[in-house]
């Protein structure tokens, strides 16, 4: 348990724009800031974030909420998790006792797994820098290779010693639990007992974008051919290859500022850029480039360079990589190394200045390269040029944007002498054969449930009864957006003369149902009412924030996305932020006394109702009397509540 004022410190420090900012680049406008849905691949941004309110809002996915279940959607954490996340960014200390391994256990999984890493990740670092083994052989091989003091920090450099359990003891020894270090891969067992994965290797440290450990890679020191090179954790619960980038946590501003990512294969091709100060590049280390990594780097840029050694023999496999960040809508663009040097090795050789130019000068857009590779070697052969042509059109036909299609077209069609109509032809034959795949693949559309649900309370049930949901969750809204506005109401004074009086907003809706003696349906809106009163019988409204703050995160959502609706579009929303507050308050009172009245309104035709469905089945003429009495008053009250609202009486 967190106690409730860290909690409560928690949200009061935690910026949201600046922990969604790790995540998601965000764009001032207006009052809110923009960006794309980190939740759903996009084009044009349609992520709200508003810091005045502390929430935010996908208008994509639909997802929305506060700065604790944005950690919690984005990181798959649990409300705790999310909160000790935040905590550790903000450095608010959790008063926890000392935790034991049972403890330990208890947390989330996944949270396990991260200390067990994080632990490890030190241990690494530890070693290294700080024994006369790591020094003499894991430093000094960094050193060799050309690694600078800062730059070994910045990449969390570490050494895991020959001694066959050093990790392993020292971590159980902390009381972190041998099945997290089995599921992380850091220690395995045999007959013999536990034992370090990555022993005498030097480490490499796989971080997210906020700088957690999610593996390791580890690299052996022995010339050994018959020994594996590298050594990479294995899947686990946090350690996802095909969602990794090796790099991002370091490089995500650079990316950003320069609007484009280099693209490398491994983990001393990274760093050795970096070193020579180009450090806007990450690596797909170990797999081939997968959808889930594209989208990672879509957050920061559009701009993809790939960069690739002159005798990869994988380069025509690299094709694959490169459709998949067309369809992306992303700009590819690839450098190859002079042959027999990859991005390391050629960064060392060269100083910053020629390296930043080779990498600008040797450019090529995905369409020269592919021709280049495609028709090496041989001799104009025209079977080879056709389909290397068929080959650039199918690229160019994932490309999403329409106009984009046809600058490449016709650069094709300069490139190898062909008419341009020929290659539309082509890449329009594609295209339907594209989306007749897609038709017969894709399912009927599915009304989501909560559009269900909006349908459904819209009706009135079998025995014609309103549901009183829409407006109740009016009259929440109200509440919850202009609760301490004042509004003018007339009352009547102690001698009986019409008086008017400045109430709050709140005020005069519960007061208008507590007179009435109304209960709302539904349990969470009635919640939410009797803090209101609570609230007013201290004399105080509570504030939205008190609500999309709250500790019951059912509770925070539903006042979050009734302040947010879904049926808005995103340049909305802005709009709507900024409108609001500045509401006349001879709008914001007709609002009120309208939600009332027609809460009311459907209140008493539902009464009418079971009035009507006793009357069915009532056999004595006293009761039948009385009811019918019953229902002509509810029925004249309603009539007059009707007329208010304008609305015609049809029964
Ligand atoms: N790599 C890998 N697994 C392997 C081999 C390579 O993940 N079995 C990745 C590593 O990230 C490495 C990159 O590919 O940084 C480049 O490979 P390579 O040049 O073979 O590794 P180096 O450590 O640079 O070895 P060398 O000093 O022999 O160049
Ligand atoms: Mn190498």
């Amino acid at each position: 348990m967190i106690p409730k004022e860290t909690i409560e410190k928690i949200f009061e420090v935690a910026d949201i724009v600046d922990v969604i900012s790790d995540f998601v680049v965000l764009k001032k406008a207006g009052s809110s800031y923009k960006g794309l849905s980190p939740f759903i691949n996009e084009k044009t941004p349609s992520f709200m974030v508003s810091p005045a309110k502390g929430i935010f809002k996908d208008f994509s996915s639909g997802k929305g909420g506060n700065v604790v279940s944005f950690i919690m959607e984005h990181e798959h954490f649990s409300y705790v998790e999310a909160l000790k996340w935040l905590a550790n960014k903000y450095g608010i200390e959790i008063e926890e006792k000392e935790r034991t391994p049972e403890e330990l256990a208890a947390q989330g999984e996944r949270e396990s797994l991260f200390l067990v890493n994080g632990f490890a990740k030190e241990f690494f670092e530890d070693q290294l820098l700080n024994t006369q083994e790591g020094k003499a052989v894991g430093l000094s091989y960094f050193k060799e290779r050309g690694f600078n003091e800062e730059t070994i920090k910045k990449f969390s450099l570490g050494y895991s010693p020959e001694q066959r359990d050093a990790l392993t003891n020292a971590a159980l020894d902390k009381g972190y639990k041998l099945e997290f270090l089995e599921k992380t891969g850091l220690s395995k067992t045999n007959e013999k007992g536990s034992y370090d994965f990555f022993r005498g290797r030097v480490i490499f440290p796989i971080q997210n974008i906020t700088g957690r450990v999610l593996g390791f890679g580890g690299r052996t020191l022995k010339t050994d051919k018959k020994i594996a090179k590298y050594f990479n954790s294995p899947e686990s619960e946090i350690y996802n290859k095909s969602k990794i980038l090796y790099g991002l946590y370091q490089s995500k501003n650079e990316i950003i500022k320069n609007d484009e990512c280099l693209l490398v294969e491994g983990y001393t091709d990274v760093i050795s850029l970096h070193q020579s100060g180009v450090e806007n590049v990450v690596a797909s280390s170990g797999t081939a480039l997968t959808e889930g990594q594209i989208r990672l780097i879509k957050r920061y840029t559009n701009n993809i360079t790939i960069l690739y050694d002159g005798d990869a023999a994988g380069i025509k496999a690299s094709f694959r990589g490169i459709d998949l960040i067309l369809e992306q809508g992303m700009n590819v663009k690839v450098v190859l190394f002079p042959d027999g040097d990859d991005p390391d090795s050629y960064s060392r050789k060269v100083g910053h200045t020629e390296l930043v130019d080779y990498i600008k000068n040797k450019q090529q857009d995905f369409l020269h390269f592919k021709a280049s590779v495609l028709l090496k070697d041989t001799d104009h052969d025209p079977l080879k040029r056709a389909e290397t042509i068929k080959d650039i059109v199918k690229s160019i036909s994932v490309i999403p944007d329409q106009i984009t299609r046809s600058v490449y077209i016709r650069e094709t069609s300069h490139l190898f002498e062909i008419a341009e109509q020929a290659l539309h032809n082509e890449v329009n034959k594609l295209l339907r054969k594209d989306l007749k795949k897609d038709a017969t693949q894709s399912a009927p559309e599915e009304v989501p449930p909560e559009e269900q649900q909006a349908l459904l309370v819209k009706k009135q049930d079998d025995k014609g009864k309103y549901s009183l949901e829409i407006q109740e969750r009016d009259l929440v809204r109200l509440m919850v957006q202009y609760g301490s506005q004042e509004i003018p109401v007339k009352v009547r004074n102690e001698s009986d003369e019409e008086e008017e009086v400045a109430y709050f907003l709140s005020q005069y809706i519960v007061e208008e149902l507590l007179n009435d003696e109304l209960q709302v349906q539904n349990p969470a809106y009635q919640r939410i009412f009797d803090e209101f009163l609570d609230g007013l019988e201290k004399g105080l409204v509570v504030s939205d924030k008190h609500f999309i703050q709250h500790h019951d995160a059912g509770l925070s959502q539903i006042v979050i996305d009734i302040s947010t609706p879904k049926d808005v579009v995103s340049e909305n929303w802005e709009k709507k932020h900024r409108i609001l507050p500045t509401l006349e308050i001879s709008r914001i009172k007709d609002a009120a006394t309208q939600s009332v009245a027609m809460f009311k309104l459907r209140v008493l035709e539902n009464m009418i109702v079971d009035h009507q469905e006793k009357l069915k089945v009532s056999l004595e003429s006293n009761d039948m009397d009385n009811l019918l009495m019953k229902i002509r008053d509810l029925t004249d009250t309603r009539n007059i509540f009707a007329a208010k609202l304008g609305i015609v009486v049809t029964r």
